[in-house]
């Protein structure tokens, strides 16, 4: 896997999207308000599925913001260098999205009653995800060899850090009041108890007809449709529009026609390994 990157306390970042600045001031400097609710993800995991239905609920299924801004600027990064400029513009309650690691977020978090919801994706997905997603996005030189691609991202040299440890991290916190876990699976296979789920998790009390229109505004394929979610306003610079969407399939279980079978039998004894003390099991194939 290769991309233009700095470390940042041990951690990849790709160049030109942060800077050593951008994520200080996301650790340190950063004030978290108490009704700010993050959406925190390992890339690839269903951050932008996240960001639809948390600001259909937000609007209690009212899709007017969803079809006039660009979901990136509904709940942008915090940690990257445009954020400050995209800050002013965010209503409260603020929805803000990460890929940061736990050990990188911001400290006034730990102090404040914000809220995040974390989602997680089977991780053999999420490198498939990723081996397309370079093909498009400009930080990153188009992967050619999957295998290779496949052992970069075991050993943790990816941006964002090690999936993995994101994970383990993150799952500290399984535990607190203030934090809420689901993955990309159960949003695919229950979406409308998912919703049902974190309006309960954020106090929210939508009708039935406001579950139903979240759902619905949310799916795969409107959110496809939808040219303020489907990322087409990112300028060609950033993604080249030409050779893929970033809606691409959103799917799972993509892997099994990407992974051989010797690379998945050794996925599964990697995953076995790293992942035998968190002492927790997922929902995903
Ligand atoms: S990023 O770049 O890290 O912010 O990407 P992220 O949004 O986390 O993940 C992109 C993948 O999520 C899929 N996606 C969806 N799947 C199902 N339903 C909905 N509504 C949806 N929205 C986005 C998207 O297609 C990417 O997955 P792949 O497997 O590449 O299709």
């Amino acid at each position: 896997m290769s991309f233009d990157h700095f470390e940042y306390k041990g951690v990849r970042f790709g160049v030109t999207v942060h800077t050593e600045e951008s994520l200080n001031y996301a650790e340190n400097e950063f004030e978290v308000l108490d009704d700010d609710v993050f959406n925190v993800t390992y890339p690839k995991s269903g951050t932008n599925w996240m960001i639809e239905i948390l600001n259909l609920i937000k609007y209690e299924g009212d899709t007017t913001v969803n079809q006039c801004v660009p979901i990136y600027e509904r709940s942008p990064w915090y940690e990257t260098l445009g954020f400050r400029e995209l800050q002013q513009k965010l209503t409260q309650p603020r929805i803000i999205s990460s890929h940061l690691p736990q050990q990188l977020f911001a400290k006034s978090f730990f102090k404040s009653k914000a809220k995040i919801i974390y989602t997680m994706r089977n991780p053999k997905d999420v490198i498939v995800s990723l081996f397309h997603f370079t093909k498009i996005l400009y930080i990153y030189k188009d992967a050619e060899n999957f295998e290779e691609f496949l052992n970069d991202f075991i050993n943790g040299n990816a941006l964002y850090g090690s999936w993995f440890e994101h994970i383990k991290g993150w799952m500290q916190m399984k535990d607190d009041s203030r934090f809420f876990y689901i993955t990309y699976e159960e949003l695919l296979k229950d979406p409308r108890g998912s919703v049902v789920r974190l309006c309960k998790f954020l106090g929210k009390k939508l009708d039935d007809a406001q579950i139903d229109s979240v759902v619905k505004h949310s799916s795969f394929s409107s959110m496809k449709e939808n040219k303020m979610s489907n990322w087409t306003q990112m300028p060609s610079e950033v993604l080249d529009h030409t050779k893929g969407s970033f809606l691409r399939k959103g799917i799972s279980g993509d892997w099994k026609n990407h992974f051989t079978v010797a690379q998945n039998e050794y996925f599964d004894k990697v995953y076995q390994e790293k992942m035998k003390d968190l002492n927790m099991s997922f929902f995903w194939e």
